[in-house]
């Protein structure tokens, strides 16, 4: 048995000892807001906070981290409105969201550590590998976030869509049939 603390919860992993944490977390525990793109360190789509220290959570076997405090993006914040949760949907940084929840992971460590990052600290700091070209806007999210959470900022709440799948059939415009090319 492997015992950690997870989102305030005790766990005993009995997988093997040199399960990686993000496959206990999403396979295990269910945690699945924890990614997992390139299983090598190298990404940050798995980042997770571990005894306070934003961790590439692919790359850590449970064993190596029996007895931490393990943080996933599920365990933020109970109204998901943690200052970089917050910033980055007032800054719409979301583009195809997979990595996202890393993103935010070492964020939120970020701002704890460093209370106004300038933004070769945040480039530092988050030096994930994001396709979707939203560096710019990551690295003013996260600067507002620092901000808010210093109270220097605050930012209007930002209603999750509540998007009824009957009402939103009603809006996709019907296809035309395709067209039969002449035959040569
Ligand atoms: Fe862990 Fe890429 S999946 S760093």
């Amino acid at each position: 048995m492997t015992r950690l603390t997870v989102n305030n919860q005790p766990i005993q992993y009995a997988l093997s000892p040199e399960t990686p944490l993000a496959v206990a977390l999403r396979d295990a525990s269910n945690l699945t807001g924890t990614k997992i793109a390139c299983s090598n360190g190298e990404c940050g789509a798995c980042t997770v906070d571990i005894d306070g220290r934003a961790v590439r959570s692919c790359a850590v076997t449970i064993a190596s981290v029996e007895g931490s405090f393990v943080t996933t993006i599920e365990g933020l914040a109970r109204d998901r409105d943690h200052p970089v949760q917050q910033a980055f949907l007032a800054g719409n940084v979301s583009q195809c969201g997979y990595c996202i929840p890393g993103l935010v992971m070492a964020a939120a460590v970020l701002i704890r550590e460093v209370r106004d990052p300038d933004e070769a600290a945040i480039r530092r700091a988050m030096s994930h590998h994001c396709r979707c070209g939203i560096q710019p806007r990551l690295v003013e999210a996260v600067r507002r976030a620092a901000a808010i959470e210093r109270g220097d900022e605050t930012v209007a709440p930002v209603a999750s869509p509540d998007i009824d799948a009957r009402d939103a059939a009603k809006d996709v415009p019907a296809l035309a049939a395709p067209k039969r090319l002449p035959r040569s």
